[in-house]
């Protein structure tokens, strides 16, 4: 990135000596010789950092860094005092400025703060361009993906959505089935009707059967009352039946009845009650093994899974993974009541190389304790918890079967990258390839 940094001093030779010292770093600088000038190039755009005295005729220091504080806050200010005016110097901090430094100037000190406050810079923009990104998608507004894997499974609930084939979506634990099957309902044209969702492993046998179906006064000890099931009221509307490998071969059939006739009876009843409901399932069971092995129903299966939609486990879709931590960081830092900017390259590597075995609620809980932990405004790697901490300590990598060569060799570089921390010579070196190869690859692969 290229920054450009405002420095402003009414004494012309510290002014111009900064602006020079900088140049040689690679910035672009701007010059100001008072307060005035200085917030004018300021509201023009373009300023990544300032660096100014603090006395100066007209607009002081310290107004100009209240005005940049209040109306552009992610603008880091780096502060000049004179000799033996401490005290001013932390006043500006309790301000807003980024830091001091007291004159005169060593200018190795000036060129370390300034690379510093301008990292945080970055990792605040692009915090802020993802944020922007999750503004721009509504449809599934809170549903993120943006890896090809995932629009394919948008493409397909909008297909699904407006008609009324049951839907069986598949996936390990954690990784938004229920958010799919949601997402159905709300996107159909009975989202108006009601939605009715049962965990079918959360009830005993007996119970779920009269849970699903409803039971009649009498029907079984305790039943003391009539009592209507979720498909009558369900009726006009949805169900979702999560986890329906669980359940047992009595309610099998008669789920199977009523995808075939809509039709059933109440558990003791001899009334046959009519429905109209559109049924959703999930299961993060193979089904087919279930069917092998005689504790699932075949003809059930197939009336359930008319249309498939299968969520990989989000190591398999590690382009999910910023979008999803941004979100994920916005979402949390508000409920918690905390002012989170954005999170360091190795949290971000280690929250990103980790293989998620509890898939995206796992990386969910795992942002919340980072955000309860974290006591500045940046995550770092200490934020987060042990196992994804540690895990980036490690000297492996685990690759999947079946992906490409180049995605293998993608994974090898960033790995390397993040080992190396971020040299990009040391990581040449230990690939064993030249450092032009190595940056080209870099861009190639997206890894900067
Ligand atoms: N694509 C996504 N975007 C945002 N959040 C997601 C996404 N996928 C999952 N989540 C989060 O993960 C949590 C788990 O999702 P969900 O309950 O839909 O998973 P599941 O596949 O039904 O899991 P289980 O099999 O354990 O019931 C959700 O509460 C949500 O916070
Ligand atoms: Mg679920």
């Amino acid at each position: 990135m290229n920054f450009n940094i405002l420095v402003v001093d009414d004494e012309k030779n510290i002014r111009e000596g900064l602006g020079k010292a900088l140049e040689l770093d690679g910035y672009q600088v701007v010059l100001a010789k008072n307060g005035i000038e200085a917030i004018s190039a300021v509201h023009k755009g373009d300023v990544d950092l300032v660096i100014t005295d603090l006395k100066m005729p007209e607009l002081s220091g310290q107004e100009l860094l209240k005005k940049i504080s209040s109306a552009y806050p992610t603008i880091p200010v780096i502060i000049l005092t004179g000799h033996g005016t401490i005290e001013n110097a932390v006043q500006a901090m309790r301000d807003g400025a980024y830091d001091f430094l007291t004159k005169p100037i060593n200018l190795d000190r000036l060129s370390l703060l300034v690379k510093r406050a301008l990292s945080n810079r970055e990792l605040i923009l692009q915090h802020r361009m993802l944020q922007e990104e999750l503004k721009k998608k509504s449809e599934f507004a809170n549903i993120i993906g943006r890896s090809e894997i995932m629009k394919q499974v948008f493409e397909v609930v909008k297909q699904v959505a407006p008609t009324r084939v049951s839907v069986l979506v598949t996936g390990e634990s954690g990784v938004g089935k229920e958010m799919i099957a949601d997402a159905i309902h709300y996107l159909s044209p009975r989202k108006d009707k009601p939605y009715i969702k049962i965990h079918c492993a959360a009830l005993t046998e007996t119970l779920l059967e009269s849970e699903l179906f409803g039971h009649e006064r009498g029907a079984f000890t305790g039943a003391i009352a009539r009592k209507r099931g979720r498909f009558e009221l369900a009726n006009k509307g949805t169900i979702f039946l999560d986890e329906i490998g669980e359940v047992n071969q009595s309610v099998q059939i008669k789920l199977l009845r009523v995808l075939q006739e809509k039709r059933f009876e109440r558990v003791g009843g001899e009334e046959t009650l009519e429905v109209d409901v559109r049924i959703l399932s999930a299961t993060n069971r193979d089904l087919k093994e279930e069917i092998e092995r005689g504790n699932f129903r075949e003809d059930l299966y197939y009336r359930l899974n008319v249309v498939n939609i299968h969520i990989p486990p989000l190591r398999e879709r590690k382009e999910d993974i910023p979008l999803m931590i941004s979100y994920f960081l916005k979402e949390i830092s508000k409920e918690n009541g905390k002012k989170i900017e954005g999170i360091d390259v190795r949290a971000r590597d280690a929250l990103y190389s980790y293989s998620w075995p509890g898939n995206v609620r796992e990386l969910r809980n795992s942002i919340e304790s980072a955000v309860v932990m974290c006591k500045g405004n940046i995550i770092t790697l200490d934020d987060l918890p042990p196992f994804v901490r540690n895990d980036s300590n490690r000297d492996y990598i685990k690759l999947n079967t079946g992906i490409s060569l180049a995605d293998a060799e993608k994974e090898i570089i960033r790995f390397t990258l993040q080992k190396e921390g971020r040299n990009k010579s040391k990581t040449a070196e230990v690939l064993g390839i030249g450092r032009k190869t190595l940056h080209r690859k870099i861009q190639e692969y997206g890894l900067d």
